[in-house]
């Protein structure tokens, strides 16, 4: 299993790391276009093999995509992060064109990969990435959600007091600070609905803290957060190369599930080695349908600056 992570960044090394560390890839290459960046990273990451115990090899690169040639899975954390005060949305100008150039190269390289897009504004890169490159729609995953879920799950544990690991829930719709829309309504502690330990307001703060989690961290680190992006990545890229069939909201192109077309978007869906093997349409309540139509608004008003 092949994997490469272009971007060598805070959140591209941190992609590798985690993707190392869980010891099912055989090799990972690094790529970025600032000279000896990446090369530095994976040689700096090769050297914590021996002490967290994985036989992955991380290989760093500048700019050549030969070298990822018939790579399984890429995943696309290139571009600018936001700054406080900064939307994700703000990103497009500069990162849209990188992403395009970044999806081309892999493409011409690796026919037969799986696209994960990491870069920001997400749901309009992924529908981006769609557009350039004509792949399977399968083959093409944005990672949002599984990101959004996983600040959904730490806000509910804090608020229940809980343990995260006894936490289930889940975040759909776009990613951004107003886009997501995190279930309350379904999320659960040991398959106990949360609604029968918090009340509706404490339930509203989980779901605004959420959705500002990527901002929070934004403001308190100066820069956009990587552990969580690393994290989430690392478990789409297993769920596929493992064959899990493990369910994650990402986004993906919708056509005609849960009421929208020729949109990527977050929504349910189970990963295999085919990447994207289905679509999950979950029958949601009509808030969550109004907040749904809402987050797609928002999405295509943002795809709407693509110069496609
Ligand atoms: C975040 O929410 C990078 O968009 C990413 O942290």
């Amino acid at each position: 299993m092949k994997v490469t992570v272009v971007g060598a960044g805070a959140v591209g090394a941190s992609c590798a790391e985690y993707i190392a560390i869980k010891n099912f890839a055989s090799e990972v290459v690094l790529l970025d276009i600032k000279e000896g960046f990446a090369e530095g990273k994976a040689m700096d990451l090769m050297q914590t093999a021996s002490l967290n115990g994985f036989d992955t090899k991380i290989t760093g690169i500048t700019n050549d995509y030969s070298a990822t040639a018939n790579s399984d899975i890429c995943v696309i954390t290139s571009g600018i992060p936001r700054k406080p005060g900064m939307t994700r949305e703000e990103l497009i100008g500069i990162n849209a064109g990188i992403v395009k150039t970044v999806s081309s190269s892999l493409i011409e390289h690796s026919p037969n990969t799986i696209i994960i897009v990491v870069s920001n504004p997400m749901d309009t890169m992924t529908y981006l990435v769609h557009k350039t490159t004509g792949l399977p729609k399968h083959r093409i995953i944005g990672m949002g959600g599984a990101l959004d879920s996983a600040r959904f799950k730490y806000r509910l544990a804090e608020a229940l007091g809980a343990p995260i690991s006894d936490v289930d829930g889940m975040v759909i719709g776009g990613h951004s600070d107003t886009g997501m829309v995190p279930l309350t309504r379904l999320a659960t502690r040991n398959s106990v609905l949360v609604s029968e330990f918090l009340s509706e307001d404490r339930l509203n703060q989980v779901k605004e803290d959420t959705k500002v989690g990527g901002a929070t961290l934004t403001k308190l680190l100066g820069t956009s957060a990587w552990y969580a992006p690393g994290a989430a990545v690392s478990g789409l890229v297993q769920a596929i190369a493992c064959n899990q069939k493990k369910m994650f909201p990402c986004s993906v192109l919708l056509e005609g599930e849960y009421g929208l077309n020729d949109i990527c978007i977050g929504a349910p869906v189970i990963l295999g080695r085919n990447g994207i093997e289905k679509i999950v349409e979950i029958e949601l309540s009509d808030a969550e349908k109004a907040h749904m139509q809402e987050s797609s608004e928002g999405v295509r008003k943002t795809n709407g600056l693509l110069a496609l």
